[in-house]
């Protein structure tokens, strides 16, 4: 299918990119199971970023399927496409000098790593947002653990699908023991201390 295609190099180029923005681009992997905050925290730590005048754009599992992913379910194998294609996007915003913050469940390990694959050394931040089960249950913002639990909704994960914790991911945060200030904090701080936010 992609025969007769030829990679092409930008004049302008990602470090350039960098430089016009005065800071590094690259993807804060938010992974955790649905509830446990990935969108809250994604949303409130670019809140931060855009005081700071960063460039940074949040990529969110919920919306994405409404558009560039809609018709992809929850099997294994949607979601894995689900994630190689997020993956393949945030490889383009770190091109274009865009700080990426992805909210995707991203259940599967191999497919995490994948994307840690696609960008380089350093670019792919995996940020673990580990609230308990139990927690997301109670939490429960859309309904969807009763469901699940219900047998109304299959493939749930954390209920009938499974969530392969990060064996070593850059940052774990632990939504139900920290406010979101606290949170937020945590990961602005690790950028600063990485020397991220600058070039
Ligand atoms: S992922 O597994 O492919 O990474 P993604 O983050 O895009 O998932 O979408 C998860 C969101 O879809 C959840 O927050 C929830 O609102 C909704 N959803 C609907 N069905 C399911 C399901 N079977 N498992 C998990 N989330 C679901």
């Amino acid at each position: 299918m992609s025969e007769n295609i030829v990679w092409h190099e930008t004049t302008i180029t990602q470090s350039q990119r960098q430089g016009q923005k005065g800071h590094q681009s690259f993807i804060l992997w938010f992974t955790g199971l649905s509830g446990s905050g990935k969108s809250t925290l994604a949303n409130a730590v670019e809140k931060e970023l855009f005081l700071r005048n960063v460039h940074s754009y949040v990529l969110d599992g919920d919306n994405i399927r409404h558009g560039l992913n809609k018709g992809l379910g929850f099997s294994e194998a949607d979601r894995k496409e689900n994630i190689r294609r997020i993956g393949e996007v945030s490889k383009l915003f770190i091109d274009a000098g865009v700080i990426t913050l992805t909210a995707f469940i991203s259940p599967f390990r191999e497919d995490r790593e994948l994307v840690r694959s696609l960008v380089k050394e350093g670019e792919f931040i995996e940020i673990f947002v580990d609230a308990s089960l139990e927690t997301c249950e109670n939490r429960d913002p859309k309904g969807l653990y009763n469901k699940a639990r219900a047998g109304i909704i299959p493939n749930f994960t954390g209920i009938s699908s499974p969530y392969e914790q990060p064996d070593n991911p850059e940052l774990i945060i632990k939504t139900d023991q920290l406010t979101i200030e606290e949170s937020v904090k945590k990961v602005v701080t690790y950028l600063e201390t990485q020397g991220l936010l600058s070039i």
